[in-house]
């Protein structure tokens, strides 16, 4: 027998392990100041590409009057309790009946927190006969989801739907058998590649298979389609969309989540989902500030088309300038390099220090041995000049990557 503080005093886990060394510099970093393209880390300004604040509502005034005005009406307790029991308000109807709209949907449920909620919808939604087919990179709120199914699951290859049929053919069986349903859930853009979910080409899947569909949008919610409804509406298959989720952590630059339907499902998921059952309500400072930024959305499409200014100039920069930004579809921009776990720290440490950009880095485990991604974020408070910067920052560290200087030269931080 071990004792369970000593085996956790031995194993850190994958990504505690590294706490000692990365804690405070390559995890848990202190971004200071207000949210912007240009904040402070460790006492010196950085242009920061690591944020989702698409559209930049995070401090649009309109968005911090609205929030303060709703803190000081209603301060952070109210509604008490879970929406069932007391937690319900006119205001949580307004939003749902909002995003219902909007995104073209018969009914709408808020959720406190988008993973959790999602988590507990799939939990919802199938029994232990159902049967859950899923995309192979999807976010770990759905695996967890997932991995709350007693029944059979099947996973297939990021984005590949020929293999996406041959696990709906394994999953017919076993739904025809036991006369139940079958869930597929894929993303609308997926986080790290920028890749969106081939939402066209699973729907079309419908007329030849049995099954509904759920999509996770965290990040097209507000970026993509025409008046940034999302993934659904950019490949115009909104309509095929059986579950849409969003969450109001990315382009709404705030806290919750929501997920949208027809009648049925989302009545089903109001008296079914344990995580909002047993949970309370969102607060009130969240809706108001909800409803405030989903107007702003629907009203200043200017916001969408900045960010996608930036988008545009700084993916077409980096391709110009040679990098590998993969097969990024959506605002998301990874930058894909080759070297070592130690190379990686040199290059970002110099990215940091001797450039003053600060963006996300992933070596492995996350991705295979060797790789470094680079994962940029560029917002609608991004400028021309921020991206001018960076590509040329970015040249210079290609250049010392590829000549081996990050594998012979200790950066040191300040
Ligand atoms: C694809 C995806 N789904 C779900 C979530 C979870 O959303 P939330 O931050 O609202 O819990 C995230 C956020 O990190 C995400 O990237």
């Amino acid at each position: 027998m071990n004792d369970l503080f000593d085996k956790i005093a031995q194993n850190r886990g994958p990504l505690g392990m590294h706490a000692k060394d990365a804690h405070g510099y390559f995890m848990f970093p202190k971004l200071e100041g207000e949210i912007s393209n240009r904040m402070v880390f460790r006492g010196k300004e950085r242009l920061i590409w690591s944020l989702n604040n698409y559209l930049g509502l995070a401090n649009h005034p309109e968005v911090r009057e609205a929030d303060a005005q709703a803190a000081k009406d209603w301060g952070l307790a109210a509604p008490m309790g879970s929406r069932m029991m007391s937690g319900n308000t006119r205001l949580h109807e307004e939003l749902e009946a909002n995003l219902s709209n909007y995104l073209k949907k018969e009914d709408t449920i808020l959720l406190n927190f988008g993973y959790q909620g999602i988590l507990s919808a799939i939990d919802a939604l199938v029994d232990r006969h159902d049967v859950i087919v899923y995309d192979s990179e999807s976010h770990a709120c759905i695996i967890d989801g997932v991995r709350l199914h007693m029944g059979k699951r099947f996973v297939y290859p990021h984005n590949d739907i020929d293999n996406l049929k041959v696990q709906l053919v394994r999953a017919e069986k076993i739904a025809k058998a036991n006369n139940s349903g079958i869930l597929v859930i894929t993303e609308g853009v997926f986080g790290m590649s920028g890749n969106m979910g081939r939402l066209k080409e699973i729907v079309e899947l419908k007329n030849q298979f049995n099954f509904r569909l759920m999509v996770d949008d965290a990040h097209g919610f507000g970026t993509m389609g025409p008046t940034g409804a999302g993934a659904g509406e950019e490949q115009d298959v909104q309509d095929g969309i059986d579950i849409y989720f969003g969450t109001f952590a990315k382009a709404m630059a705030s806290i919750g989540a929501f997920i949208s339907s027809n009648e049925n499902v989302i009545e089903f998921l109001r008296y079914n989902m344990r995580s909002q059952i047993f949970a309370k309500s969102l607060p009130m400072p969240l809706v108001v500030g909800a409803l405030k930024r989903l107007e702003l959305i629907q009203k200043n499409t200017e916001l969408k088309d900045k960010l996608w200014t930036i988008v545009n100039a700084l993916q077409n920069g980096l391709v110009e300038a040679g990098f590998n930004i993969g097969s990024t579809e959506a605002c998301v921009t990874p930058v894909y390099l080759n070297g070592t776990i130690p190379e990686a720290t040199n290059l970002i440490l110099d990215l940091r220090e001797n450039f003053d950009i600060f963006c996300s880095g992933v070596v492995y485990p996350v991705v295979p041995k060797g790789i470094i991604i680079l994962r940029l974020i560029p917002t609608a408070v991004h400028t021309l000049k921020d991206v001018e910067e960076t590509i040329h920052a970015f040249r210079s560290i290609k250049g010392k990557l590829d000549s081996g200087v990050y594998r012979t030269e200790k950066i040191v931080t300040a």
